[in-house]
């Protein structure tokens, strides 16, 4: 099993996704203004493990600060790590829990109970993928040809993986005759992260590009899409990786069912519709350019959104780990939430 983020002794240890596959190589990082950057330019990327990686990163700034400047370091450094990437929930979640333990805790022992925070958020992560990996996976019926986009796997979690990871337990299983992976244009997370963890979890696995979608929906038989999230709105409507809602509309006039994989730290009850979902615009450089190189043409005006938004009309259902939620999704979305202990940005 490889972990995306560890804490080691008195630091963060990141797998820097930037270098997959072709290398895998970690990095040890010191300061929250290092964690900031990471999450940042992607070294660590993937909802749930932003979380996990902010949440220490807010450790790093205490345990770098003189117990007088301690309690504002924290509150700077949750403001720091709050502006790296605004789409995914999970770092917002994460960042509050992070808020609350300093506001309640006497500043003496702050350091240590930021640290017993960020392990229980990454142990939460952990058992969440793991459960949502079994339930994912009784979705899947036999013989099945499964679709995903972006990466949603270990590398993007505490472990396992959230859609990717019922893939592989289904295909552990013995139901999963082949696994469809979307290469993820601009940063290829389908193409380097996705088919690196299903070839190496022994699933067989087709690469395609994102614009052939459709011609294989129409064309193979296709039982189902699954992906992750990066945050889902009270009714269900989800934001992913940007290329997810054509996949869902697609699935939609093919009659194959869509589904949804992720923890409940991806569910933000406090925004009514995804139409609230902000939506990170990154650097065009990502468009322009396939691993450094320059592609495009001179263009007077060039977009990159990382994520869209599918409305909760074309979902299926939605696996998180407290259970498989079908439409209406407001009420059940409440149900796991709360019982989570709601999560608001
Ligand atoms: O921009 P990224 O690579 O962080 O986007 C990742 C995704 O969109 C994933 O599908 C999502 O975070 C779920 S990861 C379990």
């Amino acid at each position: 099993m490889t972990h995306s983020v560890e804490w080691c002794e008195d630091h963060v240890r990141l797998l820097d996704q930037r270098l997959l596959p072709q290398e895998e190589r970690y990095v040890d990082l010191r300061t929250c203004d290092k964690v900031a950057a990471a999450i940042r330019d992607m070294t660590v990327r993937g909802a749930p493990a932003i979380g996990v990686a902010a949440a220490y990163g807010v450790v790093l700034a205490a345990q770098c600060a003189d117990s007088a400047s301690r309690t504002d370091a924290v509150a700077s450094a949750i403001s720091q790590l709050a502006a790296t990437r605004p789409t995914a929930v999970n770092l917002f979640a994460a960042l509050e829990r992070m808020r609350c333990v300093q506001r309640d805790c006497d500043p003496q022992l702050l350091v240590g109970e930021l640290l017993r925070e960020a392990r229980t958020v990454h142990e939460e992560e952990l058992s969440a993928s793991m459960a949502i990996s079994s339930l994912g996976a009784t979705l899947f019926p036999a013989g099945a040809t499964v679709l995903t986009h972006c990466n949603a796997g270990m590398i993007a979690t505490a472990a396992h993986g959230t859609a990717l990871g019922a893939i592989v337990e289904a295909h552990r299983q013995g139901k999963v005759s082949r696994a469809i992976a979307t290469e993820t244009r601009p940063l290829l997370q389908g193409a380097r992260l996705t088919v690196w963890e299903l070839v190496r979890a022994g699933v067989p696995t087709t690469l395609i590009t994102d614009s052939m979608v459709g011609h294989f929906m129409r064309t193979s038989h296709i039982d189902l899409v699954i992906v992750g999230a990066d945050r889902i709105a009270a009714n269900g409507d989800v934001a992913n990786k940007i290329g997810t809602y054509s996949i869902a509309v697609l699935a939609r006039a093919h009659g194959v069912p869509f589904y949804v994989a992720a923890p409940t730290s991806t569910v933000d009850m406090s925004l009514r519709s995804g139409a609230a979902i902000e939506i990170e615009e990154r650097n065009t450089t990502e468009v322009t350019s396939i691993a450094g190189i320059r592609v495009a043409a001179e263009c007077p005006e060039v977009r990159n959104p990382a994520f869209d938004v599918t409305p909760h009309r074309l979902v299926t259902a939605i696996v998180t780990e407290r259970g498989i939620l079908r439409s209406p999704f407001t009420r059940g979305l409440k149900g796991v939430a709360a019982s989570h202990g709601g999560r608001s940005r």
